[in-house]
């Protein structure tokens, strides 16, 4: 039995990674990709992953153009992450493939009403401004979503926008606090996931071997970590997004707990923070199953043998 998702996203060579795996798992139905604005302007997003989908040679994927910028703040990018295209790295062609004409909120919502209740999983990997927008604008939708599954937050990280805050997070804190609140069943890997899950050069050297799409992967992957590498002297960069798609082909690799997600949304210098009440200390009800650690090699052997598929 396929599982139906939906994945929002903001490419992002790492959410380039994602939608890969997800179009190489046959477990996986992806019934459309809905674009935001984030790492790069929506314009580039919504380029992207078109780009990512002929990469894949699956240009019938409907790739939705979704919102340009946070429900209620300015847009904040990440270029000096992803690169001016969002896929610095290696340059491949532009897309022909069009974007669908329907805006991704109306995809989501219209997909959402269509398919039977609790068959449909959202997979953001950017701001949640498309999934909230959707929420607010059709609150029926709320109920007939199986599960969201998303990266973003952190605990023990903490930060890697701002000392205190998460990047999909920090863009966009009042969507966060929409989808977190919503009461829909909650998976999410937070830094605390990815930063263990850190591309090195053996597992860059395995995606160059990996097919036909492995070398771009590999290539992407060596721009990307220039960051990380950097500001955290890791060996690699962390492979955040793939760890959504990774969880529903193989939750075994991931550990967590049920616990109390807040979104600080006034705060003058932890705007964006995920309180994550890991202790339980709060009191507050449980919201989310908020992930802890992943296997990383488990991960990236399950990722490089996807790739290799395509
Ligand atoms: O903080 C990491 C997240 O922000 C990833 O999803 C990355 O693609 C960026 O969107
Ligand atoms: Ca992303």
């Amino acid at each position: 039995m396929t599982r139906n998702i939906i994945i929002d996203t903001d490419p992002g060579q790492d959410d380039a990674v994602a939608i890969l795996l997800a179009l190489a798992s046959p477990e996986l139905n992806l019934l459309g990709i809905c674009a935001v604005a984030g790492n790069v302007p929506l314009p580039l997003t919504s380029k992207n992953a078109r780009i990512v989908c002929e990469l894949a040679g699956r240009v019938d994927v409907p790739v939705f153009a979704g919102c340009a910028a946070p429900m209620a703040r300015a847009l904040v990018t990440a270029e000096h992450v992803h690169g001016k295209t969002g896929l610095d790295g290696i340059s491949l062609p532009d897309p022909q493939m069009p974007l669908q004409d329907r805006h991704a909120v109306d995809f989501l919502i219209e997909t959402l009403r269509r398919e039977p209740p609790g068959t449909v999983t959202l997979c953001p990997l950017g701001p949640l401004t498309n999934i909230a927008t959707a929420f607010t604008r059709a609150p029926d939708i709320v109920e007939r979503v199986q599960q969201i599954v998303l990266m973003g937050g952190a605990y023990f990280e903490v930060g890697n926008i701002t000392p205190a805050a998460e990047f999909n997070i920090y863009v966009d804190p009042e969507a966060a606090e929409i989808v977190f609140k919503s009461g829909v069943d909650l998976v999410v890997m937070p830094l605390d996931v990815t930063h263990g899950a850190l591309a090195t050069p053996a597992r860059v050297a395995a995606f160059r071997q990996a097919g036909r799409v492995g070398p771009a992967v590999a290539s992407w992957l060596e721009f990307f970590e220039r960051f990380d590498t950097e500001k955290y002297g890791s060996e690699g960069g962390p492979l955040h997004d793939p760890t959504v798609i990774a969880w529903l082909l193989q939750p075994g690799l991931f550990t967590g707990r049920r616990i109390n997600v807040e979104i600080e949304t006034t705060g003058r210098w932890t705007s964006g923070m995920t309180v994550a009440d890991w202790w339980g200390v709060s009191g507050r009800e449980a919201n989310a199953l908020f992930m802890g650690k992943v296997e990383a090699q488990g991960f990236f052997d399950l990722l490089t043998n996807r790739i290799a598929r395509l």
